[in-house]
């Protein structure tokens, strides 16, 4: 999968080197390419913002600069064939990002991001692009960072994880949370019972019992209860009445 990034902080992006991601370009599984939207900015002082037309607080990002971006991103995919990125946008005004929508992204082929800052881009840099590909304003939820750098790094390992590769052991894709509409059950390991400063914590007996079937409708248990607690809104509503009230849920 090929990803461009635009951005003013093209160091903002270093952390797509490390971990998962960063060994998914080694091994060519993704292709990432980050742009300084500056670049494309042609008086001195490679400015990138203006003042907003009708007043108002802070800056706006300026469409030149932008436009040119975005063009040259276009224009660098393959020749042969009319292919063109999915534009995302990172930005409080978007649809929610959600595992469904990651599923959705993660089958392109080719994503870019556009990163704004101040308080937003020319409205007509949208038109522009749409007229081009496939444009999709995205939120990562109800609160406002300062730009869309951090929500890309957010988007990209959340689709990224998804390529094939990219995580050893796609099992564990599979029980997480939110995948199959439910949060992840609670985890243990070693020692099975914890001496914590005089008080002795244990694993659930069920989880030494070798009873898969067991441990199977236990973890089933905790993942409906915790969503219960946690993410009502993610269950039927028929599931969240009766029956739940005295699972312990941290
Ligand atoms: N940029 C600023 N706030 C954002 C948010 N909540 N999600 C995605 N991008 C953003």
């Amino acid at each position: 999968m090929r990803l461009d990034v635009v951005t003013i902080f093209p160091d903002y992006l270093a952390p797509l080197d490390l971990s998962l991601i960063g060994k998914a370009r080694r091994d060519g599984i993704l292709d990432v390419r980050v742009h300084d939207l500056r670049d494309f900015a042609h008086d001195r002082h490679r400015s990138v913002d203006d003042s907003p037309f009708g007043g108002g607080a802070g800056m706006v990002m300026t469409p030149g600069p932008w436009a040119a971006a975005l063009d040259h991103v276009v224009a660098s995919g393959p020749t042969e064939d009319a292919v063109v990125p999915h534009l995302v946008v990172p930005g409080p005004g978007g649809v929610p990002f959600t595992q469904a929508l990651a599923r959705r992204l993660a089958a392109e082929p080719w994503l870019a991001f556009a990163c704004g800052r101040y308080e937003g881009i020319d409205e007509r840099v949208y038109e522009h692009a749409q007229e081009r590909m496939p444009v999709t304003v995205v939120s990562l939820g109800d609160y406002v960072l300062n730009g869309g750098e951090v929500a890309v790094l957010a988007m990209v390992e959340a689709v990224g994880r998804l390529l094939p590769g990219v995580v050893g052991n796609a099992e564990s894709l599979v029980e997480e949370s939110h995948e199959g509409g439910l949060l992840e059950y609670p985890v243990y390991t070693r020692p099975a019972r914890w001496e914590d400063g005089g008080i002795l914590r244990e694993v659930p007996p069920v989880l030494l019992s070798g009873d898969h079937a067991a441990i199977a409708a236990w973890r089933h248990e905790q993942r409906v209860a915790r969503t219960a607690a946690r993410r009502p809104d993610l269950l039927p509503a028929s599931a969240t009445t009766g029956a739940l009230e005295d699972l312990d849920v941290r």
